[in-house]
């Protein structure tokens, strides 16, 4: 489910629609998280899938790591890409603001994180943007993913958190916060490490 506080905006023909702050996200929101009503999407489904359905699925889902889609039920489906993207997923099954989100500014993540399948032109325009987003960045931005959620981590309780009741890792946070363990790397979800 996507932060209530964000609602859908046309963009431009290239990129379409993208999801904007309504309020100040300040860094450590989860700003989204996997919840119960997003669709699982086996490839055996997929393979029976019409055509056009299958269009849908490629374009608002990601791969989890297991080769299985995720299809966000709600506007989570919309967040697009950035090279400078406002949130990121620790090795969680959440999402959060690696940096203070301003009012109508864009919710972003990184598609580099989301086991991508083959290149990705990206029209994001940010300073140092990437041009293409390719399937192993994992290997060589995920460090630098991991300081920016690093840092963003330790605000998770000093914030309002209006999806926590959907977090279902609140006691390894919890290990987090009291610094029994590290927050897990974004290269949990890379899929060359689940399927090695
Ligand atoms: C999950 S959808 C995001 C919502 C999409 N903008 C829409 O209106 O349908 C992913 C698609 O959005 C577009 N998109 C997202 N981020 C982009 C970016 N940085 N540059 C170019 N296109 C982007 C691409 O067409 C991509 O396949
Ligand atoms: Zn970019």
């Amino acid at each position: 489910m996507i932060h209530p506080h964000s609602e859908l905006r046309f963009i431009n023909d290239a990129i379409g629609y993208g999801l904007f702050a309504t309020r100040p996200i300040p860094k450590g929101t989860v700003t989204w998280v996997g919840d119960s009503l997003d669709q699982i999407i086996t490839p055996e489904k997929l393979a029976l899938l019409p055509e056009t359905l299958k269009y849908q699925v490629h374009r608002y889902s990601y791969l989890n790591g297991r080769a299985d889609r995720i299809l966000c039920w709600d506007h989570g489906r919309f967040v697009n890409h950035s090279c400078a993207a406002s949130c990121l997923s620790p090795g969680f099954n959440f999402e959060i603001a690696v940096r203070d989100i301003a009012l109508g500014e864009e919710i972003t993540d990184d598609y580099g994180t989301l086991n991508l399948e083959e290149p990705f032109a990206c029209l994001c325009g940010a300073p140092g943007c990437r041009g293409q987003v390719l399937p192993d960045d994992p290997l060589h931005l995920s460090a630098e993913w991991d300081r920016q959620i690093s840092g963003a981590f330790p605000q998770i309780h000093r914030v309002e958190q209006p999806l926590w009741e959907l977090v279902e890792e609140k006691a390894e946070i919890a290990r987090v916060l009291a610094g029994e363990i590290p927050v897990p790397s974004v290269f949990t979800h890379y899929r060359a490490v689940l399927t090695a």
